[in-house]
């Protein structure tokens, strides 16, 4: 990868070091967060997106929040720590990795409280840096899977950005285009440009120009004339969470795609991790759809595009129902056809 989205930078009092992904692909800043606030505020307003890397931003911003809590009582800490784990919590609704994480880190503390208070955070930090490396991990297992759906010479509609600046290493729907160019195959991959935020056309273009796929940028409006006309031969998207019948969020967009690529008679492929299942919850029509405000329609970018006033709604993600998707590449396999029991089966 040409960058490294999210890392923890130093020991103890490190700090957790990000792209700033707002201002991408004009700048490439990196900015290192040192209070939990700056942690908060950077999922808050995405300098750090995309669902596996905000759940290790979540994880880091609970160490971040936590290693300054001065007691030596267990219990005071724990109380504490709750706080801090709220708090990140109420950053975004919508990715599941965040509040796995969160859960995770929680189930480390609870489970070392017969340890000194000092060790407790030494662990925790221990554990945000693994759920970082697990990530890495999961990326380049999900290529090598989902590589094996691509063959030379295929055409690919993405939306939104599931490549590296959404994870810790080469992302989740990329992942297997780069595994793919890595083993010699050609291919060519629409852009979906992703409104509102432009995530498909300033990240995702930018990822698979850096790693010379041929790519083509189109606007989202553009997608069904696009699967009618030109070469595609699949979709491959990324997901926010995915609850236990095989559900999926994604980017807002990403439901009325599957529909077309539905239409089209063109396979529709979600790629994620485990980290990115809710087993707490039955069906996509449980999972809680972040909305913006509504500036980010009518002023994306400092331009005003609409009139003041105008009335706005601004859901970030959307809900593919399950029947929709062909099969969910995972860093333990592909789930074809996904349902409930399938799913248990290989995750479990
Ligand atoms: O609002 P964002 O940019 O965080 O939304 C991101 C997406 O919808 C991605 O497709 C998803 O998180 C998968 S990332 C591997």
């Amino acid at each position: 990868m040409p960058v490294s989205t999210i890392e923890w930078e130093g020991d103890f009092n490190g700090s957790v070091k990000i792209v700033d992904q707002t201002i991408l692909p004009g700048m490439l800043k990196y900015i290192s967060c040192t209070d939990v606030e700056t942690v908060w505020d950077a999922i808050k307003k995405l300098k750090v997106r995309g669902a596996p890397a905000i759940g290790i931003a979540a994880a880091m911003g609970t160490f971040i929040g936590i290693r300054n809590i001065e007691t030596d009582s267990v219990s005071e800490f724990l109380n504490k720590f709750e706080d801090v784990i709220s708090y990140i919590g109420s950053s975004r609704p919508t990715a599941v990795n965040l509040f796995n994480a969160l859960e995770r880190m929680k189930k480390t503390a609870n489970s070392n409280e017969n340890k000194s208070v000092k060790e407790i955070k030494s662990i925790l930090l221990e554990e945000a840096i693994k759920i970082c490396d697990e990530d890495k991990a999961s990326c380049r297992s999900i290529g090598t899977h989902g590589a094996a759906l691509i063959k030379d010479g295929m055409g690919i509609i993405t939306h939104c950005n599931a490549g590296g600046l959404a994870t810790a290493d080469f992302g989740t729907a990329l992942a297997p285009m780069f595994t793919a160019k890595e083993q010699g195959k050609k291919i060519h991959v629409f852009v979906d440009e992703t409104r509102p935020l432009l995530q498909g056309a300033r990240l995702t273009a930018w990822e698979l120009m850096n790693a010379e796929i041929d790519a083509t940028l189109i606007c989202d409006n553009m997608a069904a004339h696009v699967m009618k006309n030109k070469k595609v031969d699949c979709v491959i998207v990324g997901a926010d969470r995915i609850a236990s019948n095989g559900d999926a969020a994604n980017k807002i967009g990403t439901y009325g795609l599957s529909i077309l690529a539905k239409e089209h008679n063109i396979p529709f492929y979600v790629a994620a991790p485990v980290s990115t299942f809710d087993f707490n919850i039955q069906s996509g029509d449980e999972i809680p759809i972040e909305e913006r405000q509504p500036e980010e329609v009518t002023e994306g970018f400092g331009m005003r595009t609409a009139p003041q006033g105008v009335k706005v709604f601004n859901p970030a993600f959307d809900v593919t129902p399950a029947v929709n998707i062909a099969a969910i590449i995972t860093e333990h396999g592909i789930i074809e056809k996904p349902d409930r029991e399938k799913i248990k089966t290989l995750i479990d």
